[in-house]
This record gives C-alpha cells, structure tokens and sequence, in this order.
C-alpha cells in the first residue's frame, strides 16, 4: 500500500513536470501575429447568430427593448410623449418617429413599462388629473406598469390595462386617460391601438428576462454547456486557428449570483475554454463586450433599452469587472490579452472618458500580469483612427483593435465583388497601415468576415473576397479575428467557411 501510494506521488510528479514543460514549450512556442476567431454568442447573446435560442419565450416580440409605436384606431392618430418626455402624452400625430417610439421593458410576459425618447416612463398621474397619462417619471413603479392584451386574432391590436385596472383611452386627441372600463375591440373604442414593432434587441438581457428566472438559469447553462465545448477547439487548433476571442459580459464578475435577469455559471464556462486551450496549444483573447451602462446602445452590449448610458460615472464598475478577469485568468500561460472594451461608440463615449477607463484598465491588469497584451478597440462612429495610438504608445504590451467589415454603410451597398476585393487591397490597407506604426502599439483586427451585400456570389468570389481580407489583414501585428465560429448565417461562420472549403488556413 505505502510503496503503491509512494509511486503515485512519484508518477504524478513527472505527470505534473511534463505538463509543467508541455506549457513552457507552448507558450515559447507562441507567435504573432495570432489567427483567432470569434466565440460570439457563447457568453454574450446575439439573437441574429442562433434566432431559435428565442423560440421558447412567451410573446416573443415583445422584448425588453423592443421598440413600440401606438396609434389609436378611433383617431388614426399615433401616441406622442410631447417634447419627447416630460409632460403630457398625447394622440394627435399623424405619423411617427422619435417622440412617438416607446422601448419596453419587461415585467413579466404580459407585463411592460414604456420608456419615452428622454428616458421617463409613462404612468398615471391621478391628482387631480383624473388619470391623465404622463411621462414625466425617470422610474418605472407601480403607476408606470401597463398589461398588453393583445387581440386573439391579431396579436398588433392591443389595449392597455393600467394598474387600477382600467384601460387607456384617447378619449381626444390631447386627453389620454387610464380611465375606461368597456372591452371592445371595434375601431371606433377608444381604447383599441395598432402596436407597430419597429425595432427589437435580442441580446443576453433579453433573452435572459424573456424567459424569465425560473426557466432562464437553465436554458443558458444548457447553451454554455454545448455550444462551445472541447472539439470545437480540436476542430479550430487542426485547421489552423491558434487563438480565440471570447466576448464576456459584465455579470460575469458577479459570478455566482450576478443581478437579475443575468444567470451565474458563466465564469465556469469562460474556465473552460482556459483548459480547452491549453490541451490544443492555443492562447485565448478575454473581450469585455458589454459594459454596464451599454458602451454602444447594441444588443451584444447587454443592453435593456438600447439606450447607451455608459460613462465616466462607470468607470470603476467596469475596472473591477476588468480587475477580476485578469485576477482570475493572469496565471494561465493560455492567456494572451485582456480586450478592455468592445466597439465604444462615438460621440457618445468621448476620448477623455474612454482614455480614462483605458488607463486604469490597463493597471488593473498590470497589477496580475506584465505579460499580458491589453487590447484597445478604436470608437465607433465618427472618431479618428488614430486617436489612441500615441497614449497606447506610452503603455508596453498594447494592441489597437479595429473591426473590418464591408458592411453597415451605405457606401458598401451597391459595391460588387471586384469593388468589394479592391476595397480592401486598397483602404483597408492603408487604413491598417495607418495604425500600425513602428513603435506603437500593435495592430488586430480583431473582427472581419466574408459576408457581404453581394448577392448571388458565387463561391470563388467568396473564395478571392477571404484570400483578399486574409492576406491584407494577416499584415496587422497582433492578428486577425473572424466573426464569429458558429453563426445561423454561413458566411458569418469560420467553421462553416472551413467545413466547406471557403477558407482554408493549413
Ligand atoms: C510549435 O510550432 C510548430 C510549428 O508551428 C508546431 O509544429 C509544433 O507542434 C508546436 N509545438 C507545440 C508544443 O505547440
Ligand atoms: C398635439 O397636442 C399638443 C397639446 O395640446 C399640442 O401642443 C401640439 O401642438 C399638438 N400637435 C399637433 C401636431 O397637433
Ligand atoms: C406579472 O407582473 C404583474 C405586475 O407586477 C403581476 O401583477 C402579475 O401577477 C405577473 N404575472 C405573472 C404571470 O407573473
């Protein structure tokens, strides 16, 4: 027994000196710039990348979010938060836009707030009001919370049950009250309204309170579980990717038990994609992608609303989210950078605030690490490309990210293949090499693809518009990353590229 126990010790020594040596020669192994590729929609939900994730949620259009407008049947006249929020709600528009749009917020699958331009919630104001509707409250209470009902047999004729159990009424088109009591749904009742849908979000917010938190910690566990898992890394290391970029949202700092409607586990799940990518010799790039406050008003911030709100006063939340990642993953010779933010949108992050968080990002992960790379994303949105290069220069081991895609302007729209291949031989070239300069921080376009506004391309043109972007982007010093490894969309899909012989990297 004893001499049996004593060569246990014995054995797992050299078990444990050869993985010891196996990840000192991995990690001396390791070469810029990296190939890496997307994890997106693992830890941080994007609805477009898997639509079906959403299939089980009960009215399912009806989001956090989502973006409603409301126009009375009797009048013909669209609801309107006057001055945008504020004072008086009233339904005398004939058309609608900005006042007239409401964002939801989710109670409960039949239960909303609604959110005006300026950010109150509409309600009931009854003193002396007779139940006027207002939205001059910056909280959403009791007052604030209205039922849907939708028509049985269209779902967009709605009414709107208010807390005392009234409905709304445009009783003309300056007086809407929560005071009526019939149920009708005939155009002329005054309390009949077409819900027109005019934008919605689908990110890890509102798939986490669409299901709500009995069913929702266990459909994200399941999807963690088996979305992203061990032969995705075999599969990724064979065919010549040798890192990933993992998107983490914010909550994952509060790991176990994060604030609702968030769901705890994922920090298990970010472990193991740290083991995966020790066992197959790849290193892995930690990408903060949503901030809270929303850096960028997108679903893949975490966002409820849409409203972008992040800013000085959020800057040491998000340092301590950045504190403990970098706490957590420092030792792991798989760690090569820490991303401190995804896709800060200009004007409404400003340089100052963003330099700001950089800074004191960059010493949170310099208090566990001088080895690690600490990535700054360029702005979004009207900002210089080069705005960051010489306070990037001033730190050691940093990176400039920028995001490639011939995509989202109008100015990709009618290109065809040939325009779309010389475009990136042409300025995303001199883009790239613009912030890449000798002794600054290093280059990684840290997001790219092969979709297009092309249609009907063949797969050769696929082919020549991914030979283009890799050999033009495989420039940047750091590297490139695909968007993403798994999508719904083939082209968004590096596996699916591969699997089908659109990309090739070995
Ligand atoms: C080191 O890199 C070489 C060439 O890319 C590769 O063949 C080898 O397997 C790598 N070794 C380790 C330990 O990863
Ligand atoms: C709608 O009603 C408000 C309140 O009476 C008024 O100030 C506004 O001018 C009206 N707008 C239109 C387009 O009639
Ligand atoms: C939904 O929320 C409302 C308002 O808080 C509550 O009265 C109602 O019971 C909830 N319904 C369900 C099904 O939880």
């Amino acid at each position: 027994m004893a001499s049996n126990s004593y060569m246990k010790v014995v054995l797992s020594f050299f078990i444990f000196s050869f993985v010891i040596s196996l990840s000192f020669a991995q990690s001396s192994n390791f070469t810029l710039p990296l190939k890496s590729v997307n994890l997106g929609n693992w830890l941080v939900t994007e609805g477009w990348m898997k639509p079906s994730r959403f299939d089980g949620i009960p009215n399912k259009d009806l989001l956090d979010g989502t973006k409603v407008q409301l126009m009375s049947t009797k009048l013909q006249k669209y609801l309107c938060a006057e001055n945008g929020g504020g004072t008086i709600v009233v339904a005398n528009r004939s058309s609608a836009s900005a006042w007239e749009t409401f964002r939801l917020w989710r109670i409960n699958e039949t239960f909303f707030n609604f959110r005006v331009n300026n950010k109150q919630f509409f309600g009931r104001f009854s003193q002396g009001q007779g139940n006027r509707i207002v939205a001059a409250s910056t909280t959403a209470g009791y007052a604030q919370t209205f039922e849907i009902v939708r028509n049985s047999d269209d779902p967009n004729r709605v009414r709107l049950k208010a807390s005392n159990g009234l409905f709304i009424q445009a009783v003309s088109d300056t007086s809407l009250t929560a005071d009526y009591g019939g149920s009708s749904w005939d155009d002329s009742d005054p309390s009949v309204f077409k819900l027109q849908i005019v934008g919605t979000l689908q990110g890890e917010y509102q798939i986490t309170n669409g299901y709500g938190p009995d069913k929702a910690p266990q459909i994200m566990r399941d999807h963690w579980n088996s979305y992203i898992t061990d032969d995705d890394f075999k599969f990724l290391s064979s065919n010549g990717v040798n890192a990933v970029r993992v998107p983490v949202g914010w909550w994952i700092a509060k790991d176990p038990s994060p604030p609702k409607p968030f769901v705890g586990g994922s920090s298990q799940a970010l472990d193991n994609a740290f083991i995966w990518a020790q066992k197959y010799g790849m290193k892995v790039i930690i990408d903060l992608h949503a901030a809270q406050g929303s850096q960028n008003g997108n679903d893949h911030s975490g966002a409820r609303d849409g409203f972008q709100e992040w800013g000085d006063s959020y800057i040491p939340d998000t340092v301590s989210v950045i504190d403990y990642l970098a706490a957590r993953y420092a030792k792991s010779s798989s760690l090569v950078a820490i991303a401190l933010l995804n896709e800060p949108l200009a004007p409404g992050v400003t340089l100052d605030s963003l330099k700001n968080y950089y800074q004191q990002g960059y010493s949170a992960v310099r208090k566990y690490t001088q080895n690690a790379y600490v990535i700054f994303s360029n702005r979004l949105g009207p900002a210089d490309s080069k705005e960051l290069l010489s306070f990037a220069s001033s730190l050691s081991r940093t990176v400039i990210d920028v995001h490639y895609y011939n995509l989202f302007s109008d100015s990709f729209k009618n290109l065809n293949v040939q325009q779309n291949i010389d475009y990136i031989n042409n300025q995303r070239a001199s883009a790239l090499s613009a912030v890449a300069t000798s002794n600054g921080p290093l280059s990684y376009v840290g997001e790219w693809t092969c979709e297009w506004n092309v249609n009907g391309a063949s797969k050769e043109d696929y082919q020549r518009f991914g030979k283009a972007q890799l050999d033009v982007y495989g420039r940047a010093t750091f590297g490139w990353g695909y968007w993403a490894y798994k999508c719904a969309q083939n082209h968004w899909s590096l596996k699916w590229m591969i699997e089908n012989g659109y990309i090739t990297l070995v």
